[in-house]
């Protein structure tokens, strides 16, 4: 963030009507641009998101030797093949983007040069251990500042097939490992506590890779040829979780969410408000390269409330701060354990969610591992403080339509980091 940082004036509104679009899912564009970019031959990838974090993605691949074109929300890859990336000229900046450093350190612990690996002052704050441990196992040197965080000095090579099973649930970790399995003899295998997101399996199977999955072990061998194809993006399900909790809370409110990806390892939110009274609907639903895709509808809706078992957390690990928000709203409240993970996200965002909804006059209480909010809750407009965490500015936006008076939200452009036209989409469906 710059020394004049934005901020964004949130009114209360009386509902929220129409149909909206969401960007092209993060987490499934990151990893298209990565596999094209490795594959034989162009990929065109549409519907791409138009994230910074994205963007992030895009630019370390060219300066790998990648001929990369965008238009609009259409991005064309000329795959280098497997073998085809050239050492970077300069450091490879992530920016806010952990998907981006974790999923690039493994593609760069296969290469046969050396990399570095740098992130924005958020990013330099988040543990890269995680990702360090079974590279390294695989033979890759990995150099990073004190406690494993970044930069990342990646010496890569010949890596040796592993199994790992992951200590903590993170996709981000299981794809990394994934990737430098493409770079190693033979078969590597890696085992999940539960299931998370699943982009990058699908992904490696649409393109042609020698991939296998047994209950929660997902196996793939190394130096198949990826083949190049035509890609396309449902929208984030992630970003239209503010959409969805806006229009459950807003009375009257009746709101299509159009052309959203509906993988079963991303729709938990889904399972989660439908008990609780969520009137949601889904509708035509597709399957586009191994991905589901569909319209929600969504209508102002009693809600219960209750406790998010913590079996049921990594599949929302990106939805609890905006669920925490609609937890004031609910019957009984709302609480969760078992989310420590988000205390390294790209803000501390369960002190994070703690605090703003203080500032709104909430009643909350904070765990080492989650949070408890009290339900039946009166907000009222305050200035947020968004840490530069895009997920906060849209989580606090969303309790800014429901509050009494106005809400001011600071560093509202780190918005950019998922989703660049929040506000805009937003002005476009409130009334
Ligand atoms: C992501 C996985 C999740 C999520 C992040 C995107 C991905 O992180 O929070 O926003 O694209 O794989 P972890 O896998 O580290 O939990």
């Amino acid at each position: 963030m710059g020394l004049f940082t934005s901020a964004k004036m949130i009114q209360p509104v009386k509902r929220l009507v129409g149909s909206v679009r969401m960007p092209g899912d993060k987490s499934i564009s990151h990893r298209y641009a990565i596999l094209a970019a490795i594959a034989e031959g162009p990929s065109e990838i549409h519907g791409f998101s138009a994230s910074a974090d994205c963007r992030s993605t895009l630019e370390c691949l060219k300066q790998l030797g990648v001929k990369i074109e965008c238009q609009e929300h259409t991005v064309v890859v000329q795959g280098a093949g497997l073998s085809g990336l050239r050492a970077p000229a300069a450091s490879l900046d992530a920016g806010n983007s952990g998907t981006t450093m974790r999923m690039l350190a493994g593609i760069l612990a296969g290469q046969p040069f050396r990399s570095v690996l740098t992130g924005d002052a958020s990013l330099s704050r988040r543990p890269m251990k995680r990702v360090i441990d079974p590279l390294t196992r695989m033979g890759a040197r990995i150099q990073s500042a004190e406690g494993g965080l970044p930069p990342l000095e990646i010496e890569g090579g010949t890596l040796k097939p592993i199994r790992y099973e992951l200590p903590v649930p993170s996709a981000q970790v299981k794809s990394a490992v994934l990737l430098a399995g493409l770079f190693a003899e033979g078969g590597t295998e890696v085992i999940e506590p539960v299931a998370t997101r699943d982009h990058t399996e699908i992904a490696l199977e649409q393109m042609g890779a020698d991939i296998s999955r047994r209950g929660r072990t997902i196996a793939v061998r190394g130096y198949a040829r990826l083949e190049g194809r035509k890609l396309y993006v449902p929208g984030d399900i992630s970003s239209a979780a503010f959409f969805l909790v806006a229009a459950l809370l807003v009375p009257a409110s009746n709101l299509v969410i159009e052309n959203v990806g509906l993988n079963p390892t991303r729709t938990a939110i889904l399972d989660l408000l439908a008990p609780m009274g969520g009137r949601v609907r889904v509708l035509n639903v597709e399957m586009v390269n191994g991905e589901l895709l569909g319209n929600l509808r969504v209508e102002a809706s009693r809600l219960q409330g209750g406790e998010i078992p913590p079996e049921a957390v990594p599949g929302l690990i990106d939805e609890l701060p905006v669920l925490a928000v609609l937890g004031t709203q609910t019957e009984q409240g709302l609480a969760f354990h078992g989310a420590a993970e988000l205390r390294v996200k790209e803000s501390d965002r369960i002190a994070v969610v703690a605090e703003n909804l203080r500032r709104m006059g909430a009643e909350v209480e904070e765990f080492p591992d989650g949070l408890r909010v009290a339900g039946q809750q009166k907000l009222r407009g305050a200035e947020i403080e968004t840490r530069g965490d895009h997920r906060m500015a849209m989580a606090f936006t969303a309790a800014g339509l429901i509050a009494d008076g106005p809400t001011i939200i600071r560093d509202s452009a780190c918005v950019d980091v998922s989703f660049p036209d929040f506000f805009e989409t937003l002005a476009r469906v409130t009334a």
